[in-house]
């Protein structure tokens, strides 16, 4: 007897095989800003996420209803254990940590303790797992001051604050473990992450927000006294800082572009998330009051620690390597999007 393609029987098996085919992603940090995105690029690609935040910076809301999100801290490996035991997950991409320099120079225990130890933990756990697919989010901050701009890859790695070193040593460790335990790793040294997806419904948010474009809208905005500019004597075409604005969602899609490439078998990659262009805080300034039509308050302050003046990166392998294309990183869309999102 034929096989009715019509029959209940079929019309299951064919559901089981896109399930099958689709794949679920573990986003550790999904509900913060830039894996919140990913979680929405990862949708957009037709795939699940399931996030894991201990929600001490992320925020649930940030996370759709249907995507599962398991509170708990990356360094908790009873918990981390039994999600990846129930998950199972094709791939794991690991946003949790702390990202702020200033706080880093202030507080180096709680960067070496969530960012090194905690990190270290959750690897461990990954590899016990038999999971084989792992995205790190790294920074620019690897590369302290740089001796040549723009910055490839190789690159000297000398951090000069410590949430710069906690990020180059789990690069390290990851590596390592690449080669003992055949994980294949990607180390994404992200520059300036920046922007909001284009619908206007996820936003750069932190608490207590330190970041230039945020604080310079809220500014704008009058909801924020003045922003205080972090020195105008630096060594740059203006004496500001100047850095390399990165689209979040260009961001979030060179993590599944990376993803795309691991599953091929390429066992490491470290590549930098940049544009290419550098902007300083003045220029940004003027991007942000010529988007909201009026002038954003400001005065010179002193120098923040831990700043390099001026980070911009060499992107080319991250385009020859996953074939990436930023389209959305031009800086005046960045800042339209950004003032989309909180207005
Ligand atoms: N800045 C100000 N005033 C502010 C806030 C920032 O002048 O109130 C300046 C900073 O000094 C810096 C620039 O604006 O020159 C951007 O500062 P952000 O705090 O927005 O971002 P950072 O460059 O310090 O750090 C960000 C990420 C890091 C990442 C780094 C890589 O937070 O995780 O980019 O470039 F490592």
């Amino acid at each position: 007897m034929g096989i009715d393609p019509w029959s209940t029987d079929l019309g299951l098996s064919l559901c089981s095989l896109v399930q099958d085919l689709t794949m679920t992603v573990l986003v550790a940090g999904g509900a913060g800003y830039i894996g919140s995105h990913f979680v929405r690029c990862l949708e957009e690609h037709g795939e699940s996420a399931v996030v894991l935040d201990d929600l001490s910076t992320g925020f649930a809301e940030a996370i759709p209803d249907h995507v599962p999100l398991v509170r708990c801290a990356i360094g908790d490996r009873a918990a981390v254990r039994s999600v990846l035991e129930e998950v199972a997950p094709e791939a794991v991409v690991d946003f949790a940590g702390l990202i702020q320099v200033g706080e880093s120079m202030r507080s180096p225990d709680r960067y070496y303790g969530v960012n090194v130890s905690q990190t270290i933990a959750f690897l461990d756990e990954i590899v016990r797992s038999g999971v084989k697919t792992f995205v790190f989010s790294s920074s620019a901050a690897v590369y302290g001051n740089p001796i040549r701009v723009p910055i490839d890859e190789d690159h000297p790695k000398e951090p000069i604050n410590p949430y710069g070193a906690t990020k180059l040593i789990v690069e390290m460790a990851a590596r390592d473990y690449a080669r003992a335990y055949g994980l294949r790793v990607a180390c994404l040294r992200y520059f300036n992450a920046a922007g909001a997806h284009a619908d206007g419904t996820l936003a750069e948010r932190h608490d207590p927000e330190t970041h230039l474009i945020p604080l310079a809208i809220d500014a704008g905005l009058g909801r924020r006294p003045e922003l205080t500019v972090f020195g105008d004597d630096w060594s740059t075409p203006d004496g500001t800082c100047v850095r390399d604005y990165i689209h979040v969602m260009d961001l979030a899609e060179a993590h599944w572009l990376a993803i795309e490439k691991l599953r091929n078998d390429t066992p490491t990659l470290s590549l930098n998330l940049g544009t290419g262009n550098g902007y300083s805080v003045r220029q940004i300034i003027d991007a942000v009051s010529d988007v909201l039509g009026k002038a954003v308050p400001y005065h010179i302050g002193p120098r923040r620690d831990g700043d390099p003046p001026s980070l911009v990166a060499s992107s080319n392998r991250a385009r020859n390597v996953l074939g990436w294309n930023p389209t959305r990183s031009q800086l005046d869309t960045i800042v339209q999007d950004a003032v989309r999102s909180r207005t």
